[in-house]
Protein backbone atom coordinates (compact mmCIF):
# COMPACT_ATOMS: atom_id res chain seq x y z
CA UNK A 1 0.00 0.00 0.00
CA UNK A 2 2.96 2.28 0.87
CA UNK A 3 4.20 2.26 -2.84
CA UNK A 4 0.79 2.86 -3.82
CA UNK A 5 0.15 5.62 -2.26
CA UNK A 6 3.33 7.22 -3.10
CA UNK A 7 2.60 6.76 -6.58
CA UNK A 8 -0.68 8.11 -6.10
CA UNK A 9 1.17 11.59 -4.36
CA UNK A 10 4.00 11.39 -6.87
CA UNK A 11 2.64 11.06 -10.11
CA UNK A 12 -0.64 13.43 -9.09
CA UNK A 13 -3.53 10.57 -8.81
CA UNK A 14 -4.28 11.64 -4.78
CA UNK A 15 -2.66 13.99 -2.26
CA UNK A 16 -3.76 14.40 1.14
CA UNK A 17 -6.16 17.02 1.85
CA UNK A 18 -5.34 20.23 3.00
CA UNK A 19 -2.07 19.13 2.56
CA UNK A 20 -0.36 22.24 3.45
CA UNK A 21 -1.94 23.00 7.15
CA UNK A 22 -0.84 19.72 8.01
CA UNK A 23 -3.71 17.51 6.29
CA UNK A 24 -7.17 16.61 8.07
CA UNK A 25 -7.67 13.16 8.72
CA UNK A 26 -8.59 10.58 6.41
CA UNK A 27 -9.54 13.06 3.37
CA UNK A 28 -8.20 13.24 0.01
CA UNK A 29 -7.84 15.32 -2.90
CA UNK A 30 -7.86 13.38 -6.36
CA UNK A 31 -5.19 15.10 -8.64
CA UNK A 32 -5.46 15.16 -12.72
CA UNK A 33 -4.77 11.42 -13.30
CA UNK A 34 -6.82 9.99 -10.47
CA UNK A 35 -9.92 12.43 -11.53
CA UNK A 36 -9.40 10.67 -15.02
CA UNK A 37 -9.14 7.15 -13.12
CA UNK A 38 -12.05 7.33 -11.07
CA UNK A 39 -14.12 9.28 -13.96
CA UNK A 40 -13.19 6.05 -16.51
CA UNK A 41 -14.47 3.73 -13.15
CA UNK A 42 -17.47 5.59 -13.26
CA UNK A 43 -17.79 5.48 -16.85
CA UNK A 44 -17.33 1.66 -16.51
CA UNK A 45 -20.02 1.68 -14.39
CA UNK A 46 -22.81 3.63 -15.88
CA UNK A 47 -21.84 2.10 -19.05
CA UNK A 48 -22.71 -1.19 -17.43
CA UNK A 49 -25.92 0.12 -15.65
CA UNK A 50 -27.33 2.38 -18.64
CA UNK A 51 -25.90 1.61 -22.12
CA UNK A 52 -25.85 -1.90 -22.22
CA UNK A 53 -29.21 -2.53 -20.43
CA UNK A 54 -32.85 -1.31 -21.42
CA UNK A 55 -34.19 -1.86 -17.80
CA UNK A 56 -32.22 0.71 -15.76
CA UNK A 57 -32.53 4.80 -15.83
CA UNK A 58 -30.26 7.13 -13.76
CA UNK A 59 -30.82 9.37 -10.85
CA UNK A 60 -28.68 12.54 -9.01
CA UNK A 61 -30.52 13.07 -5.93
CA UNK A 62 -29.25 15.78 -3.48
CA UNK A 63 -27.34 15.24 -0.70
CA UNK A 64 -29.42 17.09 1.68
CA UNK A 65 -32.55 15.44 2.11
CA UNK A 66 -35.49 15.78 4.50
CA UNK A 67 -34.46 14.99 7.95
CA UNK A 68 -37.85 12.13 8.32
CA UNK A 69 -35.80 10.31 5.68
CA UNK A 70 -33.21 9.37 8.27
CA UNK A 71 -35.76 8.62 10.24
CA UNK A 72 -37.72 6.11 8.27
CA UNK A 73 -34.95 4.52 6.50
CA UNK A 74 -33.44 3.51 10.38
CA UNK A 75 -30.21 5.82 9.86
CA UNK A 76 -31.28 8.45 13.02
CA UNK A 77 -31.51 5.41 15.24
CA UNK A 78 -29.48 2.58 14.23
CA UNK A 79 -26.74 4.06 11.79
CA UNK A 80 -23.79 3.53 14.83
CA UNK A 81 -20.49 1.80 15.38
CA UNK A 82 -19.70 0.92 19.31
CA UNK A 83 -16.91 3.55 20.20
CA UNK A 84 -14.71 3.44 23.04
CA UNK A 85 -12.56 6.06 24.60
CA UNK A 86 -8.88 5.56 26.16
CA UNK A 87 -8.79 8.27 29.10
CA UNK A 88 -5.15 7.46 29.06
CA UNK A 89 -4.41 8.45 25.22
CA UNK A 90 -7.49 10.09 24.12
CA UNK A 91 -8.11 7.85 21.46
CA UNK A 92 -11.03 6.23 20.27
CA UNK A 93 -11.57 3.05 19.02
CA UNK A 94 -14.22 0.82 17.39
CA UNK A 95 -15.39 -1.74 20.15
CA UNK A 96 -15.40 -4.82 17.56
CA UNK A 97 -11.84 -3.37 16.04
CA UNK A 98 -10.10 -3.30 19.40
CA UNK A 99 -8.22 -6.58 18.35
CA UNK A 100 -6.78 -5.51 15.11
CA UNK A 101 -6.51 -1.88 16.75
CA UNK A 102 -3.05 0.06 18.05
CA UNK A 103 -2.71 1.19 21.49
CA UNK A 104 -2.29 5.18 21.52
CA UNK A 105 1.05 4.78 23.77
CA UNK A 106 2.32 1.41 23.18
CA UNK A 107 1.93 1.00 18.65
CA UNK A 108 2.34 -2.48 19.18
CA UNK A 109 -0.07 -3.27 21.91
CA UNK A 110 -4.16 -3.46 21.04
CA UNK A 111 -5.81 -0.73 23.14
CA UNK A 112 -6.71 -2.45 26.94
CA UNK A 113 -3.69 -4.35 26.67
CA UNK A 114 -1.08 -2.05 29.21
CA UNK A 115 -1.83 -1.92 32.73
CA UNK A 116 -2.04 2.16 31.58
CA UNK A 117 -4.86 1.59 29.40
CA UNK A 118 -8.27 3.05 30.69
CA UNK A 119 -11.12 2.61 28.62
CA UNK A 120 -14.58 3.58 28.57
CA UNK A 121 -17.41 1.43 27.79
CA UNK A 122 -18.70 0.92 24.39
CA UNK A 123 -21.26 3.43 23.17
CA UNK A 124 -23.05 3.70 20.09
CA UNK A 125 -21.89 6.58 17.92
CA UNK A 126 -24.17 7.73 14.87
CA UNK A 127 -21.72 8.11 11.87
CA UNK A 128 -24.28 11.04 10.03
CA UNK A 129 -22.37 14.30 9.81
CA UNK A 130 -24.82 16.67 10.80
CA UNK A 131 -25.34 20.42 9.75
CA UNK A 132 -28.28 23.42 10.08
CA UNK A 133 -30.32 24.19 7.33
CA UNK A 134 -30.92 28.11 7.37
CA UNK A 135 -28.76 30.80 8.40
CA UNK A 136 -29.82 30.69 12.13
CA UNK A 137 -28.34 27.40 13.83
CA UNK A 138 -30.87 28.00 16.69
CA UNK A 139 -33.64 27.83 14.44
CA UNK A 140 -32.73 25.94 11.56
CA UNK A 141 -33.52 22.65 10.74
CA UNK A 142 -30.87 19.70 11.82
CA UNK A 143 -30.07 18.12 8.39
CA UNK A 144 -27.52 15.34 7.93
CA UNK A 145 -25.11 14.97 5.01
CA UNK A 146 -26.35 11.39 3.79
CA UNK A 147 -25.00 8.45 4.31
CA UNK A 148 -25.59 6.38 1.52
CA UNK A 149 -26.99 7.34 -1.53
CA UNK A 150 -29.59 4.69 -1.59
CA UNK A 151 -32.75 6.68 0.21
CA UNK A 152 -32.85 9.25 -2.55
CA UNK A 153 -33.36 6.70 -5.03
CA UNK A 154 -36.02 5.11 -2.55
CA UNK A 155 -38.22 8.81 -1.86
CA UNK A 156 -38.28 9.42 -5.56
CA UNK A 157 -39.26 6.02 -6.32
CA UNK A 158 -43.07 7.33 -7.24
CA UNK A 159 -41.40 10.29 -9.55
CA UNK A 160 -40.44 7.32 -11.75
CA UNK A 161 -43.06 4.79 -12.01
CA UNK A 162 -44.75 8.36 -13.01
CA UNK A 163 -42.12 9.19 -15.81
CA UNK A 164 -40.20 6.50 -16.76
CA UNK A 165 -43.48 4.07 -17.79
CA UNK A 166 -41.14 1.38 -16.33
CA UNK A 167 -42.36 -1.84 -14.22
CA UNK A 168 -40.91 -4.39 -11.81
CA UNK A 169 -38.33 -5.76 -12.40
CA UNK A 170 -36.42 -2.01 -13.36
CA UNK A 171 -33.98 -0.04 -11.46
CA UNK A 172 -32.52 3.67 -11.01
CA UNK A 173 -28.78 4.01 -10.66
CA UNK A 174 -27.08 6.82 -9.02
CA UNK A 175 -23.14 8.08 -8.61
CA UNK A 176 -22.45 10.74 -5.47
CA UNK A 177 -20.81 11.69 -2.66
CA UNK A 178 -21.54 10.21 0.51
CA UNK A 179 -20.65 11.07 4.09
CA UNK A 180 -19.81 9.22 7.41
CA UNK A 181 -18.14 10.19 10.44
CA UNK A 182 -16.17 6.91 10.63
CA UNK A 183 -14.20 6.14 13.72
CA UNK A 184 -11.24 4.62 12.39
CA UNK A 185 -10.56 5.74 8.99
CA UNK A 186 -7.93 4.45 7.10
CA UNK A 187 -5.86 2.58 4.80
CA UNK A 188 -5.58 5.13 2.17
CA UNK A 189 -8.73 5.58 0.34
CA UNK A 190 -10.25 2.34 1.44
CA UNK A 191 -12.11 3.87 3.97
CA UNK A 192 -12.43 7.86 4.41
CA UNK A 193 -15.06 9.95 5.78
CA UNK A 194 -16.18 11.67 1.97
CA UNK A 195 -16.53 9.15 -0.28
CA UNK A 196 -18.33 8.47 -3.52
CA UNK A 197 -20.69 5.47 -4.02
CA UNK A 198 -22.22 4.00 -7.32
CA UNK A 199 -25.16 2.17 -5.97
CA UNK A 200 -28.29 1.13 -7.95
CA UNK A 201 -32.25 0.22 -6.48
CA UNK A 202 -33.29 -2.95 -8.71
CA UNK A 203 -37.28 -3.20 -7.84
CA UNK A 204 -38.39 -6.42 -8.42
CA UNK A 205 -42.12 -8.46 -7.76
CA UNK A 206 -41.17 -10.45 -4.19
CA UNK A 207 -41.14 -13.87 -5.54
CA UNK A 208 -38.67 -13.53 -8.09
CA UNK A 209 -36.01 -11.55 -5.51
CA UNK A 210 -34.13 -14.66 -5.07
CA UNK A 211 -33.59 -14.88 -8.59
CA UNK A 212 -32.32 -11.20 -9.03
CA UNK A 213 -30.04 -11.23 -6.13
CA UNK A 214 -28.06 -14.47 -8.00
CA UNK A 215 -28.61 -11.96 -11.15
CA UNK A 216 -27.11 -9.44 -10.00
CA UNK A 217 -23.91 -11.11 -8.16
CA UNK A 218 -22.37 -12.88 -10.86
CA UNK A 219 -23.06 -9.26 -12.91
CA UNK A 220 -21.25 -7.64 -10.33
CA UNK A 221 -18.50 -9.78 -10.19
CA UNK A 222 -18.16 -9.93 -14.25
CA UNK A 223 -17.82 -6.35 -14.18
CA UNK A 224 -14.69 -6.21 -12.12
CA UNK A 225 -12.81 -9.36 -14.11
CA UNK A 226 -14.07 -8.14 -17.54
CA UNK A 227 -12.11 -4.65 -15.97
CA UNK A 228 -9.23 -6.73 -15.46
CA UNK A 229 -8.87 -7.38 -11.93
CA UNK A 230 -7.12 -10.95 -11.25
CA UNK A 231 -9.76 -13.20 -10.98
CA UNK A 232 -8.11 -14.99 -7.96
CA UNK A 233 -7.91 -11.79 -6.16
CA UNK A 234 -11.23 -11.14 -5.80
CA UNK A 235 -14.24 -13.52 -3.56
CA UNK A 236 -18.33 -13.21 -3.11
CA UNK A 237 -18.67 -13.31 0.90
CA UNK A 238 -22.27 -14.28 2.04
CA UNK A 239 -22.90 -12.36 5.71
CA UNK A 240 -23.78 -14.39 8.33
CA UNK A 241 -27.20 -13.27 10.23
CA UNK A 242 -25.41 -11.83 12.93
CA UNK A 243 -23.67 -9.55 10.40
CA UNK A 244 -26.99 -8.63 8.31
CA UNK A 245 -27.70 -4.43 8.38
CA UNK A 246 -31.27 -4.00 9.32
CA UNK A 247 -33.12 -3.84 6.47
CA UNK A 248 -31.54 -6.76 4.64
CA UNK A 249 -32.51 -10.23 4.66
CA UNK A 250 -29.13 -11.39 2.29
CA UNK A 251 -26.32 -9.70 1.53
CA UNK A 252 -22.73 -10.27 0.03
CA UNK A 253 -19.86 -8.64 -0.22
CA UNK A 254 -17.46 -8.69 -3.55
CA UNK A 255 -13.96 -8.65 -1.52
CA UNK A 256 -11.12 -8.15 -3.19
CA UNK A 257 -7.32 -9.57 -1.60
CA UNK A 258 -5.99 -5.68 -0.64
CA UNK A 259 -2.59 -5.52 0.59
CA UNK A 260 -4.25 -5.09 4.07
CA UNK A 261 -6.09 -8.35 3.64
CA UNK A 262 -9.61 -9.36 1.94
CA UNK A 263 -11.46 -6.34 1.93
CA UNK A 264 -14.94 -5.13 1.02
CA UNK A 265 -15.08 -3.45 -2.54
CA UNK A 266 -19.02 -3.57 -2.45
CA UNK A 267 -22.05 -5.01 -1.16
CA UNK A 268 -25.03 -6.66 -2.92
CA UNK A 269 -28.34 -6.98 -0.24
CA UNK A 270 -31.36 -7.99 -0.98
CA UNK A 271 -33.46 -5.24 1.32
CA UNK A 272 -36.73 -6.99 0.69
CA UNK A 273 -39.44 -4.01 1.01
CA UNK A 274 -38.06 -2.28 4.21
CA UNK A 275 -37.55 1.01 2.25
CA UNK A 276 -40.48 1.89 0.55
CA UNK A 277 -42.48 0.58 3.64
CA UNK A 278 -41.11 2.93 6.23
CA UNK A 279 -41.28 5.87 4.14
CA UNK A 280 -44.71 5.16 2.96
CA UNK A 281 -45.08 4.46 6.36
CA UNK A 282 -43.82 8.10 7.01
CA UNK A 283 -44.33 10.44 4.45
CA UNK A 284 -47.97 9.30 4.40
CA UNK A 285 -47.31 8.31 0.47
CA UNK A 286 -48.66 5.28 -1.41
CA UNK A 287 -45.69 3.19 -2.69
CA UNK A 288 -46.21 0.48 -4.70
CA UNK A 289 -46.80 -0.77 -7.87
CA UNK A 290 -50.31 -0.98 -9.48
CA UNK A 291 -50.40 -3.14 -12.62
CA UNK A 292 -53.22 -1.21 -14.79
CA UNK A 293 -54.19 -4.22 -16.53
CA UNK A 294 -54.79 -6.94 -14.11
CA UNK A 295 -55.12 -4.48 -11.18
CA UNK A 296 -52.39 -6.31 -8.74
CA UNK A 297 -50.41 -4.03 -6.32
CA UNK A 298 -47.61 -5.08 -4.20
CA UNK A 299 -44.69 -3.34 -2.85
CA UNK A 300 -41.52 -4.41 -4.42
CA UNK A 301 -38.80 -5.97 -3.07
CA UNK A 302 -35.03 -4.21 -3.53
CA UNK A 303 -32.20 -5.80 -4.60
CA UNK A 304 -29.31 -3.50 -4.34
CA UNK A 305 -25.29 -3.37 -5.47
CA UNK A 306 -23.11 -0.79 -3.47
CA UNK A 307 -20.20 -0.18 -4.58
CA UNK A 308 -17.73 2.85 -3.80
CA UNK A 309 -16.17 4.49 -6.54
CA UNK A 310 -12.79 5.53 -4.47
CA UNK A 311 -12.27 1.90 -3.29
CA UNK A 312 -12.70 0.53 -6.55
CA UNK A 313 -10.68 3.02 -8.37
CA UNK A 314 -7.64 1.68 -5.32
CA UNK A 315 -8.78 -1.70 -6.41
CA UNK A 316 -7.61 -1.56 -9.74
CA UNK A 317 -4.43 0.67 -8.47
CA UNK A 318 -3.55 -2.18 -6.61
CA UNK A 319 -4.19 -4.47 -9.16
CA UNK A 320 -1.90 -3.04 -12.16
CA UNK A 321 0.67 -1.50 -9.62
CA UNK A 322 4.02 -3.63 -11.17
CA UNK A 323 7.70 -3.70 -11.14
CA UNK A 324 9.76 -5.32 -14.22
CA UNK A 325 12.83 -4.08 -15.44
CA UNK A 326 13.64 -2.96 -18.93
CA UNK A 327 17.45 -4.13 -19.75
CA UNK A 328 18.43 -3.00 -16.50
CA UNK A 329 16.70 -0.58 -15.62
CA UNK A 330 13.67 -1.08 -13.34
CA UNK A 331 10.27 0.72 -14.15
CA UNK A 332 7.45 0.67 -12.93
CA UNK A 333 3.78 -0.15 -14.60
CA UNK A 334 0.47 0.44 -14.07
CA UNK A 335 -1.09 -2.82 -15.79
CA UNK A 336 -4.62 -0.58 -15.77
CA UNK A 337 -7.10 -2.02 -18.48
CA UNK A 338 -6.55 0.15 -20.99
CA UNK A 339 -10.39 1.61 -20.87
CA UNK A 340 -9.51 2.70 -17.39
CA UNK A 341 -6.20 4.45 -18.04
CA UNK A 342 -6.35 8.13 -17.64
CA UNK A 343 -4.18 8.55 -20.82
CA UNK A 344 -5.11 6.58 -23.90
CA UNK A 345 -1.95 6.89 -25.77
CA UNK A 346 1.51 9.57 -25.59
CA UNK A 347 2.76 11.10 -28.45
CA UNK A 348 6.53 11.22 -28.61
CA UNK A 349 8.84 12.82 -30.89
CA UNK A 350 12.36 10.46 -30.94
CA UNK A 351 14.16 13.78 -31.22
CA UNK A 352 13.34 17.50 -30.26
CA UNK A 353 14.54 18.49 -34.17
CA UNK A 354 14.45 17.87 -37.95
CA UNK A 355 10.66 19.03 -37.51
CA UNK A 356 9.43 15.80 -35.79
CA UNK A 357 7.85 17.84 -32.69
CA UNK A 358 5.82 19.80 -35.41
CA UNK A 359 4.54 16.54 -36.98
CA UNK A 360 4.12 14.77 -33.60
CA UNK A 361 2.16 17.77 -32.18
CA UNK A 362 -0.14 17.48 -35.17
CA UNK A 363 -0.71 13.94 -34.57
CA UNK A 364 -1.39 15.03 -31.23
CA UNK A 365 -4.08 17.08 -31.71
CA UNK A 366 -6.22 14.81 -34.39
CA UNK A 367 -5.87 12.34 -31.69
CA UNK A 368 -6.92 14.38 -28.78
CA UNK A 369 -10.62 14.64 -30.01
CA UNK A 370 -11.12 10.84 -30.09
CA UNK A 371 -9.23 9.85 -27.17
CA UNK A 372 -7.55 11.39 -23.78
CA UNK A 373 -4.12 12.00 -24.98
CA UNK A 374 -0.92 13.34 -24.14
CA UNK A 375 2.03 15.17 -25.95
CA UNK A 376 5.38 15.21 -24.64
CA UNK A 377 8.65 16.12 -25.52
CA UNK A 378 10.74 16.69 -22.92
CA UNK A 379 14.04 14.34 -21.82
CA UNK A 380 15.18 11.30 -23.07
CA UNK A 381 12.77 9.21 -24.59
CA UNK A 382 13.15 6.33 -22.35
CA UNK A 383 12.71 8.60 -19.47
CA UNK A 384 9.40 9.54 -21.56
CA UNK A 385 8.26 6.26 -21.80
CA UNK A 386 8.33 5.68 -18.33
CA UNK A 387 6.43 8.57 -17.17
CA UNK A 388 3.76 7.13 -19.15
CA UNK A 389 4.21 3.63 -17.49
CA UNK A 390 3.78 4.84 -14.25
CA UNK A 391 0.47 6.25 -14.99
CA UNK A 392 -0.64 3.11 -16.81
CA UNK A 393 -0.90 4.33 -20.64
CA UNK A 394 -1.43 1.76 -23.04
CA UNK A 395 0.32 3.07 -25.86
CA UNK A 396 3.42 5.25 -26.88
CA UNK A 397 3.21 6.64 -30.64
CA UNK A 398 6.73 7.60 -31.52
CA UNK A 399 7.74 10.07 -34.58
CA UNK A 400 11.41 9.34 -36.13
CA UNK A 401 13.03 10.16 -38.96
CA UNK A 402 11.34 7.52 -40.94
CA UNK A 403 7.78 8.96 -39.99
CA UNK A 404 8.61 12.37 -41.96
CA UNK A 405 9.82 9.80 -45.17
CA UNK A 406 6.83 6.85 -45.25
CA UNK A 407 3.88 8.41 -42.73
CA UNK A 408 4.56 5.88 -40.65
CA UNK A 409 4.89 6.16 -36.51
CA UNK A 410 5.48 3.14 -33.90
CA UNK A 411 2.91 2.16 -31.79
CA UNK A 412 4.58 0.58 -28.16
CA UNK A 413 2.77 -1.40 -26.09
CA UNK A 414 3.12 -0.40 -22.46
CA UNK A 415 2.78 -4.31 -21.45
CA UNK A 416 4.21 -6.64 -24.19
CA UNK A 417 6.58 -3.63 -25.01
CA UNK A 418 5.86 -4.47 -28.56
CA UNK A 419 6.59 -1.89 -31.59
CA UNK A 420 5.25 -1.89 -34.41
CA UNK A 421 4.93 0.54 -37.45
CA UNK A 422 1.37 1.80 -38.50
CA UNK A 423 0.45 4.97 -41.19
CA UNK A 424 -0.90 7.68 -39.43
CA UNK A 425 -3.79 7.32 -41.62
CA UNK A 426 -4.72 4.46 -39.83
CA UNK A 427 -3.60 5.41 -36.21
CA UNK A 428 -6.62 6.24 -34.40
CA UNK A 429 -9.10 3.29 -35.58
CA UNK A 430 -6.05 1.15 -34.98
CA UNK A 431 -5.79 2.63 -31.49
CA UNK A 432 -9.54 2.36 -30.80
CA UNK A 433 -9.80 -0.69 -32.05
CA UNK A 434 -7.22 -1.96 -29.44
CA UNK A 435 -9.09 0.21 -27.18
CA UNK A 436 -12.02 -2.31 -27.85
CA UNK A 437 -10.32 -5.32 -27.29
CA UNK A 438 -11.01 -8.02 -24.39
CA UNK A 439 -8.36 -7.43 -22.70
CA UNK A 440 -6.69 -9.61 -18.85
CA UNK A 441 -3.86 -8.53 -16.52
CA UNK A 442 -0.24 -9.82 -18.18
CA UNK A 443 0.25 -10.42 -14.15
CA UNK A 444 -1.80 -13.30 -14.56
CA UNK A 445 0.41 -16.56 -15.04
CA UNK A 446 0.11 -17.40 -19.01
CA UNK A 447 -0.87 -20.78 -19.88
N1 LIG B 1 -26.64 1.48 0.48
C1 LIG B 1 -25.90 0.42 1.04
C2 LIG B 1 -24.58 0.84 1.51
O1 LIG B 1 -24.28 2.01 1.61
P1 LIG B 1 -22.29 -0.08 2.35
O2 LIG B 1 -21.75 -1.48 2.30
O3 LIG B 1 -22.29 0.62 3.66
O4 LIG B 1 -23.75 -0.20 1.76
C3 LIG B 1 -21.42 0.41 -0.05
O5 LIG B 1 -21.52 0.81 1.29
C4 LIG B 1 -20.02 0.63 -0.55
O6 LIG B 1 -19.62 1.98 -0.35
C5 LIG B 1 -18.95 -0.20 0.16
O7 LIG B 1 -18.87 -1.52 -0.36
C6 LIG B 1 -17.69 0.59 -0.14
O8 LIG B 1 -17.20 0.30 -1.42
C7 LIG B 1 -18.21 2.02 -0.12
N2 LIG B 1 -17.93 2.63 1.19
C8 LIG B 1 -18.68 2.51 2.32
N3 LIG B 1 -18.11 3.21 3.33
C9 LIG B 1 -16.99 3.77 2.83
C10 LIG B 1 -15.97 4.61 3.38
N4 LIG B 1 -16.01 5.05 4.64
N5 LIG B 1 -14.95 4.99 2.56
C11 LIG B 1 -14.90 4.58 1.27
N6 LIG B 1 -15.84 3.81 0.70
C12 LIG B 1 -16.87 3.39 1.46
Amino acid sequence: MDKIVSLCKRRGFVFPSSEIYGGLGSTYDYGHYGVLLKQNVKAEWWRAMLQERDDIVALDAAILMHPRTWEASGHLAGFTDPLVDCRTCKQRFRADHIESSACGRKPSKRPGETPDCDLTDPRDFNLMFQTTLGPVKESGATVYLRPETAQGIFVNFKNYLQFSRKKPPFGIAQIGKSFRNEITPGNFVFRTREFEQMEMEYFVPPDEAPKWFEHWLEQRMNWYTELGLRPDHLRLRAHAPDELSHYSSATSDVEYLFPIGWSELEGIADRGNFDLTQHAEFSGQKLEYVDTASGERYVPHVIEPAAGADRAALAFLVDAYDEDEIGDEARTVLRLHPRLAPVKVAVLPLVKKDGQPEVAAQIHRELRGRMSAEYDEGGAIGRRYRRQDEIGTPFGVTVDHQTLEDHTVTVRERDSLVQERVPVTELADELERRLRAPWSSPKLPRV
